[in-house]
């Protein structure tokens, strides 16, 4: 969906859904939009705040429907609390709320003010429309929730126009990204993402290369392949390219932990465990998600995306306990769980990233439960082998409002992969198994300065809130876009 800016009056706006974004009511003076819409509507609105139906609290709703003065057939007002405390965080609260309230309806198009909140809320609300009406429900035979057939926001922020642009593609994004988590395994497998990663490169003037198991042999990605081993999906490895900072300028690499299903292996999960595991292949996901906005951004830099595809699965093929894999890199690996997959993926993707010559690198992984027990479902672990890249990421993250948190990388976790029979072990004891995961990942980085980020719990959500759709989420879509965006 196409969004464009709107202009005119509030009463004007022509959609089936007007969203009237504003701050905490003042009963007895309403100013900006609302004042506006209240002169229109006879006073309602001023009698509305005094009773105190009204408030303007963060992500609170009121709906008037039928409203003759009114060129939209709905308002839907929603308050993004004090105007002091608003955030790029409430505001997407309150306007995902707002969009996914009106895409219940069919064939509707929906229209945002955001007068006086700033260029932020411009390319939020344009986000948000692209987000709210997009849902998980992607099964259902009566489906729940309705693209908008239209788009429009109202700013009177400085350029206005472009902050719409941006917004819409990172919203375009990161629907790509949670699209491609929300389907099942029986739809994407490592072929059918390396097919779907093809098909939107070229769409967005990406250049890309599938290497299939033959060149990964090659290749000698002899750990990621033994991961493959027990599938009857071959594996495929995605290389995307940006090339938007000309011949010899740095490159960054994105690397995305691609297990389009993980059952544990003969390490076998259990029901409870395997239940989400659609979706081990997020980090695959958010990085094709970000290589389409940071082409269609046109951003000044050369970016590389890789994503390592498998599938992880129990068989008279599989990868044993006790077996030693060899990396790219040459390092040997001890297997002591085959649950332990996404890293021994990772690491021959890092090791080829390295070999591209990436300058920079970044991974997404869903990659430990135990980094979900440290920080909670809502925020990523960063963990980096350099400081000033890992604060530039979590910089990032911070001004798209995002949420991310540096965890400790001290070489005594390192010490615990330590194996009597190979280099390395693939797991070390319980405690503290997110960093050695971080530990396990940083012998194939070389000295090149990277960032870990661990999106286990804030990638997928368990079930539908009123500001957020459940299954993925797209997190770290817009992280990776400003950490590119920032090396410029
Ligand atoms: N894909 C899982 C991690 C995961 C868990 C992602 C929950 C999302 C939600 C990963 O491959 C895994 O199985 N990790 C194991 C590691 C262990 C065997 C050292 C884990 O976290 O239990
Ligand atoms: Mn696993
Ligand atoms: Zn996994």
């Amino acid at each position: 969906m196409e969004i464009t800016a709107a202009t005119g009056t509030l009463a004007a706006i022509d959609a089936d859904w007007l969203i009237v974004a504003h701050t905490t009511v003042n009963a007895e003076a309403l100013d900006g939009s609302l004042a506006e819409l209240d002169e229109a509507l006879g006073g309602t609105l001023s009698r509305l705040a005094a009773t105190g139906d009204l408030t303007g609290k963060l992500a609170s709703t009121h709906l008037l429907a039928d409203v003759p003065a009114l060129a939209a057939g709905r308002l839907l007002l929603v308050g993004v609390g004090d105007a002091a405390s608003v955030t790029l965080r409430r505001l997407e609260k309150a306007l995902v709320t707002a969009t996914r309230r009106a895409s219940r309806t069919a064939a509707v198009s929906a229209a945002i003010a955001v007068t006086g909140l700033g260029t932020d809320a411009a390319a939020t609300a344009a986000m948000a429309l692209q987000v709210g009406c997009v849902g998980q429900g992607l099964y259902h035979s009566e489906p729940t929730r309705h693209a908008f057939t239209a788009g429009s926001v109202l700013s009177d922020a400085e350029d206005a126009a472009g902050a719409i642009s941006r917004g819409s593609v990172l919203g375009d994004a990161i629907n790509l990204t949670r699209e491609l988590v929300n389907r099942g395994a029986m739809e994407v497998y490592p072929e059918t993402f390396a097919d779907r990663a093809q098909q939107v490169a070229t769409e967005w003037g990406l250049e890309c290369d599938v290497l299939d198991e033959n060149r990964l042999k090659d290749e000698r990605m002899g750990s990621l392949l033994a991961v493959a081993q027990g599938s009857t999906r071959p594996a495929r490895v995605v290389v995307l390219r940006h090339n938007g900072g000309g011949e010899g300028a740095p490159a960054l690499a994105i690397a995305g932990k691609g297990v389009t299903f993980d059952s544990g292996g003969l390490s076998l999960k259990s029901n409870e465990g395997m239940k989400t595991m659609k979706c081990d292949m997020t980090g695959a996901a958010t990085m094709l998600g970000a290589m389409t906005a940071i082409a269609r951004l046109n951003l000044p830099v050369n970016v590389i995306g890789l994503a390592g595809l498998v599938e992880n699965m129990p068989d008279g093929n599989s990868f044993k306990l006790g077996d030693v894999l060899t990396a790219r890199n040459g390092k040997t690996i001890e297997v002591l769980n085959t649950d332990a997959e996404g890293r021994l993926v990772l690491a021959d993707v890092l090791a080829y990233a390295v070999d591209l010559g990436a300058e920079r690198l970044i991974d997404l992984a869903t990659l430990t439960g135990a980094c979900v027990v440290a920080l909670g479902e809502e925020l990523t672990g960063t963990f980096t082998n350099c400081q000033e890249w890992g604060d530039a990421v979590l910089a990032a993250a911070e001004d798209t409002g995002e949420l991310a948190w540096p965890m400790p990388m001290h070489d005594l976790f390192g010490d615990l992969l330590k194996s009597d029979v190979a280099d390395i072990k693939n797991v070390g004891p319980r405690w503290g198994g997110a960093v050695t995961a971080a530990k396990f990942l940083e012998h194939f980085v070389s000295d090149t300065p990277w960032v870990h980020l661990d999106i286990a719990g804030p990638s997928f959500a368990s079930g539908n809130k009123a500001h957020r759709e459940g299954g993925g989420t797209g997190c770290m879509v817009r992280t990776l876009v400003a950490a590119a965006e920032n090396l410029a």
